[in-house]
């Protein structure tokens, strides 16, 4: 049984949180919301507690787990040292959507890490999420709170229709801020580098610290990731996704020569197109991302709309590439996965 509870994040119920607290600390799983998607949270000192995430998950054991917390007390208590580059990103960003690499304590178990020597670090900036790991006094490890490849949940719809009667609680805390995951990054070595790109963008973080690349392994795929999340397919509905890029003209006008064909095999069509050229479309169901000008409407729109494939059961889901800068180099990254590698250059076809 999932006890599902619904919180008020401008009047936060104490009772309940003590309440969900003690789930937490007897290993016990609780979802709750963050500022960018909802995160599946247990006990990250727990072996028992992080095996029910993966369990629940469907997760492969090799890829790790982010660990959130409260207070930098917390942080201590797991992390070897905190570097000068990690200090200076963590006063500007923390609370908030950036998650950092640390060299683990052996207090953080190889199940949390995948068997590296790194665990992955973020203090969320969601008034309920801060609420919940203040209250356990604990570390909480939280992955995305989704079916392992699915699109990352950003209401609690999207988390009961995953994780019903898999998880012990689900809080309810409305829709999710960014709707983007956080940005990974590796300050530990010389040049720091964004392994996932997330809400927080390269440029927003390289004017805190002056240098800071992309993992190579995000642009060229023979690259093997060193944030082994990276390696799956991901964030995919059931029908196939295949993703346009080129100019915006040619991209409309090659969605509406597939969009006919695959209708006239007898596919049921989803095209998710951006606001300036939505009107552009002629057939299938066609749903507008947001506006190109404005990339964090599209982020915050992006899985919820991945997840209305599913539900109108749609066979192709053909979406409209932006460019990639800026939060476009996140929402980029995530339609990847999600074509599984159909990616068609428009500049390619004319
Ligand atoms: O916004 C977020 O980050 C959300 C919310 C719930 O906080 N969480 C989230 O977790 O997206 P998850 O598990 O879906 O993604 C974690 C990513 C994966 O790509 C994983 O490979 C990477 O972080 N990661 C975790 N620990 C790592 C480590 N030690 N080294 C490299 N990558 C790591
Ligand atoms: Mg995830």
């Amino acid at each position: 049984m999932t006890r599902i509870v619904k919180i008020d994040k401008e009047n936060i119920d104490n009772e309940i949180i003590i309440e969900l607290s003690h789930i937490i600390k007897n290993n016990g799983t609780v979802v709750f919301p963050t500022e960018t998607v909802y995160g599946l949270g247990a006990n990250a000192l727990s072996d028992i507690a992080v095996a029910k995430i993966f369990a629940a998950k469907g997760r492969p054991s090799d890829n790790p787990l982010i660990v959130h917390v409260s207070n930098l007390e917390q942080l201590e208590r797991i992390v070897e040292i905190i570097p000068e580059k990690a200090k200076v990103l963590m006063d500007k960003f923390w609370p908030g959507p950036l998650t950092l690499l640390f060299k683990k304590k052996a207090i953080i178990s190889d199940m949390i890490t995948g068997g590296l020597d790194t665990v992955a670090v973020r203090m969320p900036s969601s008034k309920i999420a801060l609420k919940l790991i203040e209250t356990c006094d604990l570390p909480l490890a939280a992955p995305s709170a989704n079916i392992s490849g699915k699109p990352s949940p950003t209401t609690a719809e999207h988390v009961i229709k995953d994780l019903d009667g898999k998880v012990d609680a689900i809080i309810d805390g409305g829709d999710c801020q960014f709707g983007m995951e956080s940005t990974v990054i590796d300050v530990l070595n010389e040049t720091p580098m964004i392994l996932r790109p997330g809400s927080i963008t390269l440029e927003d973080i390289a004017e805190t610290i002056n240098t800071v690349i992309y993992d190579p392994a995000m642009i060229h795929d023979t690259i093997i990731a060193k944030s082994p999340g990276q390696k799956y397919i991901h964030y995919a509905p059931k029908g196939e996704v295949y993703l346009y890029i080129g100019q915006t003209n040619d991209i409309k006008d090659a969605i509406n020569k597939a969009a006919m064909q695959f209708i006239n095999n007898s596919n049921k069509v989803m095209i998710l197109g951006t606001e300036e050229s939505i009107m552009g479309y002629k057939e299938g169901i066609i749903l507008n991302l947001g506006s190109r000008t404005n990339p964090m409407e599209i982020s915050s729109n992006l899985f919820s709309m991945l997840r209305k494939a599913d539900e109108l059961k749609a066979d192709i889901i053909l979406v409209e590439g932006i460019d990639e800068e800026g939060l476009g180099v996140a929402i980029m990254n995530r339609l990847k996965k999600a074509s599984g590698g159909r990616i068609i250059n428009c500049g390619d076809l004319v």
